[in-house]
Order: C-alpha cells, then structure tokens, then sequence
C-alpha cells in the first residue's frame, strides 16, 4: 500500500549505516511501487558533493546492497532522479538555509538522524531554530541511544524538548525483522501456546544471539560498548520483552510499549555470578580482541551471558538465560522455549525424561520447531523418542516469501506511516539501561576480566558452567 507523499532528510548521508541499511531499504520500497510520485530523499552531510556526485555514491551503494534489484536501469535511474544532496553542518549554521528551500511544506517530513548521539542534540536545535519542523514531522534517531541511564535520560531530555514523543522513532532494528514480529504473531495469534506460556508450565528460556563477525572497522566504538551495551541492552532486551510480556489489548504502539516496559521494569538486578563475560582470543579463525583494537590489556567484553529473572505472577521461578557474543561458530539467533518435563511418567523410569521444547529461529532459516515425544519404532516395548515438527517459514509460505523485507524496510515505512509500535519509547530506554548499569558497574568496581575463548568456538567455557550448575545445558549454536 502507497504511503502518503514524503520528504525524507538522511543527516550522515554519506555514511555508512545510510549508505549499506537506509538508501538500500529506500529503494526496495520505491521498487515495490510504495512511494508516491512527489516523494524525495535529500542526503545531508559535511562532504562538498554534488547531487550528482552523491547520485554516483548512491548508485554503488545500490550495486553493492540491493544487487538484484539494481539491475533494473529504469528502476534505478527513477529511484536517483529523487535524490537530493545539500552540504550541511550539524555544528554551524552553513547549510541549512539551502535545505530549507528543498523541502515542499505540504508533505510528511522527515528527518533521520544517522549520526553519532553527540549530534542529536544540535541537530534537534537547528531543525528548530531554522523552523523545519512541522507537525507532520519526525526524526529516526539510532542506537546507541546514549551509553548508560544518564546519558539516556539526556538525551530523551534534549530531544523532548524539541518534539513531541509521539515524533521521536528510537531505532532498535531488531524490531524490523519479519521473524521478530513473528514472535508476537506466534504468541498473540495461536490459542495453543499462550496457556503454557508461563512459569507453571516452562521450565526456562533461553534466547541466543551468536554472530559469526568480529568487530573489524568498528573498533573504538565498540571498544568503549562492548556485547552488553551493544547488544545485551537493546536487542536481547526486545526479544526477552516480547516473549516475556502480557497480552496488549491492541497491536498499538503504546499498548504494546507500556506491556514491554512491564516486563524490564519487573527484571531483577542480575547476581554477579550468574553473569559470564568472554573475549574472542584469536585461534586458527582469526585475531583476537586485544590484536584487533590494538590495546593488549583491553577488559572489553564481545561476549556475555547471563541468567535474567523477571519477578511477577507468570514468570516468577523461570529463569530467562541469555548470550550473545561475536566471532562464534555460527550465526544463529534463536528462542528457545523449554517446557517442563511431564509431571508422571506412565511408561516408567527406562522411557527417560523428555520434555517439549518450542524453537523460534529469528535468523538464519527461519521458522519455527516443536520438539514432541512419540513412541520409537519397533516391538520393544514402550521407548520414547523426541522428533522434530518442523516448520521453515519460506517453505511453509511459499516462494515468493522467500526474501522477506528488511528490518530497515519496514522501520522506515512505519516512519512515514506514522506508526511508532516498532520503536522504543524513551522511558523503555531509559528502563533498560537501569538494569544494564549495575552489572557494568559491578564490572569495573570487581576489576573484572573477561573469559578468554576461541574464535569459531561456542564462547568461553564458564557460559556451560553457568547452565550446568542449574542442571540444564545450553541448546546448540547452529
Ligand atoms: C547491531 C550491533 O546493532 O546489530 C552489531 O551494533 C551487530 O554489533 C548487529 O552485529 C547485528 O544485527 P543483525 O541484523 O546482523 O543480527
């Protein structure tokens, strides 16, 4: 379905967060014919382009990110026909008159703010001060949305104090991901699972979001964030939230927002020793941390586990486990629901134990797997077997599903749309980063050292003890 005709304003145009997630997504949009003729995008940055010089970059981009798609001239010679570039300084007034001129007043604005947190606030202001702002506009602002609960809270102050919440679309691009919002469909969509979707029924849950990638080309933002404010604090945060969270009355964006708020506002301070800290050493893989950020004492963690509890009625008791980390065996990012084993077993003690376990693959090979207990082939008596019922989504909906939109797709159409369900409200930030502060204070105050492990390896061995010590082990990475 068209959106209404926009004005789309990239601050860090050039970059490259615009350049490999935005202009691509941008672009698969207007190539799926959801743009109205009059619609622009209007890069901004400090560089001295030329439109078309910022056409050629966005051209390349093109190339590189939407390759299928770029091989169609027409779509791509209509697609940059839209493009703008105007020269602009966050810091200065040079160049905001020149934008100003470019902006039709009678369309939805944009503006999207693909910069360091630094320049937010400058930014705001001059939208301001230079009366860009109209009651049809929004600004995007990305993660890291500050780098603890004071900074946060800053920056919501900032922000607010220039626009309206209901202006503010906080980024967290997990959110965007087709199998993401999938979760709530799975949840709020099916009698079956929602009964047992509590503590009387699920004996733990684990949520694993492992990547394969390193930290090359992103060394000192990351070495100041490390996996828990990079990670932990945002993305594992929105997954633990929507399988944890109450039913909304309404997919609306503050039903939804105030259901997830619950639920970190019901998360415990986590004990010390139920969080594991790892550090990708290098091996046969590649370079460990040290080598890459260049600083051989570095205490920056790239991997971390931990045991979550979230105290209120349907949870209390079932512990939440969990880890991400880079430089893994696998890409995988995976929720896995484990049920509690059956309360008797009429096939007595040599059938084993065997409990459901209900896997939500988020990425790659998506979809979703129940594991059942059935009887083993065979004349032997009563074996009990656990089988797989197994569903990918591509196959299950068909091949023209097999290329789902892009979680930027989405976000950015939900932008101009109007329609904040998929962001994050400033106090859930805010929420967020007051469970995150403790554990990353307790760090520095212990001196705390992160566990070596292997490149290509399944993190460090403390993250099995944390599971073993609880008599449960970690389901594979794969
Ligand atoms: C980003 C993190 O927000 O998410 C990266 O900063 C991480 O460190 C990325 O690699 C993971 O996103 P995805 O979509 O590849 O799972």
């Amino acid at each position: 379905i068209p959106v209404d005709p926009f004005d789309l304003v990239i601050f860090g145009g050039t970059g490259d967060l615009a350049q490999r997630k935005i202009v691509p997504a941008l672009f698969r949009r207007y190539c799926a014919g959801q743009w109205p003729e009059a619609t622009r995008i209007i890069g901004a940055a400090r560089g001295a382009l030329t439109v078309e010089s910022f056409r050629d970059i966005v051209a390349e981009s093109l190339r590189q990110y939407a390759p299928k798609r770029s091989k169609d001239p027409e779509a791509v010679n209509g697609f940059l026909q839209r493009i703008n570039y105007v020269p602009l300084d966050a810091l200065s007034e040079d160049g905001w008159a020149p934008l100003s001129e470019l902006l039709s007043t009678d369309r939805i604005r944009a503006f999207y703010f693909s910069v360091g947190p630094r320049l937010f606030g400058p930014l705001a202001e001059r939208i301001r001060a230079h009366n860009l702002a109209t009651p049809q506009t929004r600004i995007v602002v990305e993660k890291p949305f500050g780098h603890d609960l004071e900074s946060a809270r800053a920056l919501n102050a900032t922000l607010a104090s220039h626009f309206d919440e209901g202006q503010i679309y906080r980024i967290d691009h997990y959110l965007g991901k087709e199998t993401v919002q999938n979760l709530m469909a799975v949840r709020f969509g099916n009698m079956l699972f929602e009964p047992l979707w509590n503590s009387q029924y699920v004996d733990h849950i684990q949520i694993t979001v492992a990547e394969t990638v390193g930290i090359d080309g992103r060394e000192e933002y990351y070495e100041r964030a490390g996996a828990m404010r990079d990670m932990m604090q945002n993305h594992l945060m929105q997954l633990l939230c929507l399988i944890a969270m109450e039913p909304p009355a309404k997919f609306d964006p503050d039903a939804v927002r105030d259901e997830k708020l619950k639920v970190i506002r019901a998360l415990d301070p986590v004990e010390p020793h139920h969080i594991v800290r790892g550090q990708f050493a290098g091996g046969k893989q590649g370079r460990g941390y040290r080598e890459v950020v260049g600083n051989n004492r570095s205490t920056t963690e790239s991997y971390v586990a931990l045991r979550a509890h979230i105290s209120n009625w349907r949870w209390a008791g079932t512990p939440f486990y969990l880890r991400t980390g880079k430089e893994l065996v696998a890409r995988s990012s995976v929720i896995n629901v484990m049920f509690k084993d059956a309360p008797h077993s009429i096939f007595g003690e040599e059938a084993g134990r065997h409990a459901n376990a209900l896997s939500i693959r988020l990425q790659p090979n998506e979809g979703i797997t129940l594991k059942v207990t059935i009887k083993e082939p065979g004349q032997g008596g009563m074996r009990l077997v656990d089988v797989p019922l197994d569903m990918s989504f591509a196959e299950a909906l068909g091949p023209e599903n097999q290329d789902p939109p892009d979680a930027y797709e989405r976000l950015v159409m939900d932008v101009i749309r109007g329609n904040q369900t998929l962001f994050m409200r400033g106090d859930e930030v805010e929420a967020a980063w007051a469970w995150t502060d403790p554990i990353i204070a307790g760090w520095q105050a212990r001196g705390d050292v992160p566990k070596p492990y292997e490149n290509g390896s399944t993190g460090p061995g403390d993250a099995e003890l944390l599971m073993k010590r609880d008599h449960r082990r970690w389901q594979g990475i794969n």
